[in-house]
């Protein structure tokens, strides 16, 4: 059997005229190896004293874990030797992190959730890691700010996630399809196993924190009321529910087998609109399933359309299938 490694993939995007600049193959390279290194420290768990919290909070007012920590760390330190990134801005940092001077700086920046879904490493639940990748204005000479990174999810390169779960896989976007690599242990490469993954446009399947009910808007809760009432309501079908808990692996199960996925806006917090951040959690995700056949939107708008204000910001999002994310925005709109 033929396999086609990342590498392989990535060189062949390039070649293809136009489509991937050696540069930002390089820099998911990095990425990815920095994902392998993670997997490999999710994976020994206890082993290594690496669960439970780190004692440390994030400026999102979130206690954090060890592998918060150690996942944002792997991915500074892989990436800033590189020579493709101006700067990186993650969950685990309040502010954008520079490339030290004395290194050589590329022409992108990078935004990630280093550990997604992490209230479920104690448990042995999939975690993951989400990643996008921007152009940093070329009128940028020294360090950037956040101001450099407040760009609407359309100007993104790049966007993929690592989901560290039974198989650890990657899945990428560069704005021409979604594929999916699965790592193989035993030679320590990713090797494409989903090509042009394609979320399908009905769904019986749906994801929500029901826990919060009593505190969403009232589209949301007539949506997911809809979905409750089954085959004698007015959507005249049986829904079944999931909740990992872990976008990265809600976002995964949407993209193999369809689905809608929410975390709508609650009421015991006006201010916020949302739990998600919007620019690596919001913005990539929405951009790989946008990618693949599915829509993503605020309730209102397109998620990738939204001007950001804060590094950050929060979102409301509902992602998946494109029938059943239409039919709950347009109860918004
Ligand atoms: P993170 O672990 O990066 O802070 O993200 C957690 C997010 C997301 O992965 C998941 O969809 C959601 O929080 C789960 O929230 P609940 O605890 O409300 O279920
Ligand atoms: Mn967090
Ligand atoms: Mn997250
Ligand atoms: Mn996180």
């Amino acid at each position: 059997m033929s396999r086609t490694s990342l590498s392989r993939f990535l060189i062949e995007q390039q070649r293809k005229a136009g489509t991937l600049p050696p540069d930002l193959r390089h820099l998911i390279e990095t990425v990815a190896r920095a994902c392998k290194a993670i997997s490999h420290s999710v994976n020994k768990g206890a082993l290594a004293g690496i669960l439970g919290e780190a004692g440390t909070g994030n400026v999102q007012g979130e206690a954090q874990k060890k592998l918060d920590v150690i996942a944002n760390d792997v991915l500074l330190e892989a990436n800033e030797w590189g020579g493709n990134l101006a700067a990186m801005a993650s969950e685990e940092m309040e502010l954008p992190y520079s490339i030290p001077d004395g290194l050589p700086r590329g022409r992108y920046l990078m935004l990630f959730d280093p550990l997604d879904g992490s209230s479920n490493i104690d448990v042995n639940i999939s975690v993951g890691t989400i990643f996008s990748v921007l152009e940093c204005d070329e009128s940028v000479t020294g360090h950037p700010t956040e101001a450099d990174f407040l760009q609407p999810g359309t100007r993104q390169v790049a966007a993929g996630y690592t989901v560290y779960g039974p198989q650890t896989m990657l899945v990428l976007t560069f704005g021409n399809g979604v594929y999916g690599f699965t790592l193989d242990r035993e030679n320590g490469s990713f090797v494409l196993t989903h090509p042009e993954m394609k979320i399908p446009e009905s769904t019986g399947e749906f994801a929500i924190n029901m826990s919060n009910m009593r505190h969403w808007e009232a589209p949301v809760q007539r949506y997911v009321g809809e979905l409750l009432a089954g085959k004698t309501g007015p959507l005249a079908k049986d829904y079944n529910m999931r909740w990992v808990a872990s976008m990265v692996a809600e976002v995964h199960r949407i993209l193999v087998r369809g689905g809608v996925f929410m975390y709508p806006k609650d009421a015991r917090n006006p201010a916020k609109p949302g739990k998600l951040r919007l620019m690596y959690e919001g913005n990539p995700m929405a951009f790989i399933v946008e990618q693949a056949g599915g829509m993503a939107t605020n309730g209102h708008q397109r998620i990738l359309d939204i001007q950001p204000a804060a590094l950050h910001e929060r979102v409301a999002v509902f992602l998946g299938s494109k029938e059943e994310v239409a039919r709950v925005t347009a109860y918004h709109n």
